[in-house]
């Protein structure tokens, strides 16, 4: 089975992304493209997705977090966009958002899979205590993965230091793990702690890894020949 990857575009600018997609083509692994805030905020993001190619895997992560109806109108209203597969929420949205989300999903595209975001991984021990949660980041997120199971949410988004606990708990549902660093490469705002290598992450139960900056920064070409080496 080809390993599914997931390449953060997290950019405004079209002439990178088109870039990106072009330069990442390989025939070994699965690749698809994730779009977060940055890129669907901007002027011509949004219709950028409309028109992308209806054979690419789109990955559409707005970590939804809101009462449940304004939610569900927020689902509604990417009605249109029918080439996204996946739409992320905040699992500490709670159990009514996430359950009418998985509803509405549903009504507007059957494909379209919600993962559920645990702990981001920019997060520390220290800094989730800051928040005012008491529990560690693992237990939080043994927490949440239960919580998201419950709530019939198709994935889990984690870090792959989580994803072995994630995947006894979710057994047939996605784990998708972002926080990934080829060797060798600054960890930037991500935790030290829970960043991991592809491979890894693989090992340790990952479904799909997200990959930003270790692809997209410098040489994309030489970058995704990194990425591919890694995996052999
Ligand atoms: O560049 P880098 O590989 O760090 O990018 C990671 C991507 O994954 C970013 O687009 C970020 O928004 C997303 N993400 C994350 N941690 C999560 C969920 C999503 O870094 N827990």
């Amino acid at each position: 089975m080809s390993k599914k990857i997931f390449i953060a575009c997290d950019t405004t600018n079209l002439n990178k992304v088109r870039k990106i997609i072009n330069y990442t083509q390989s025939t070994n692994l699965k690749i698809c493209y994730k779009f977060g805030l940055e890129f669907f905020y901007s002027k011509s993001g949004r219709s950028f997705l409309s028109k992308m190619d209806k054979k690419q895997t789109i990955f559409l992560d707005l970590k939804l977090n809101d009462i449940p109806n304004t939610c569900v109108s927020a689902v509604n209203s990417l009605k249109d966009l029918k080439n996204i597969k996946y739409l992320t929420v905040h699992i500490n949205g709670g159990y009514e958002m996430l359950k009418t989300i998985k509803k509405a999903a549903k009504k507007i595209n059957k494909k379209l899979k919600i993962l559920g975001v645990t702990v981001l991984t920019s997060f520390s021990n220290q800094s989730l205590k800051k928040t005012g949660h008491t529990r560690s980041i693992k237990n939080l997120v043994i927490h949440q993965a239960k919580l998201a199971k419950s709530s019939g949410l198709d994935g889990i988004v984690c870090s792959a230091k989580e994803a072995k606990l994630v995947k006894k708990i979710c057994k047939n549902m996605e784990i998708i793990t972002p926080g990934i660093r080829l060797t060798g490469d600054n960890v930037q705002d991500q935790n030290k702690n829970r960043v991991v290598s592809p491979k890894s992450a693989f090992n340790n139960g990952a479904t799909a890894i997200v990959i930003g900056r270790s692809i997209t920064q410098g040489n994309i070409k030489k970058n995704i020949q990194k990425l591919i080496k890694s995996l052999e």
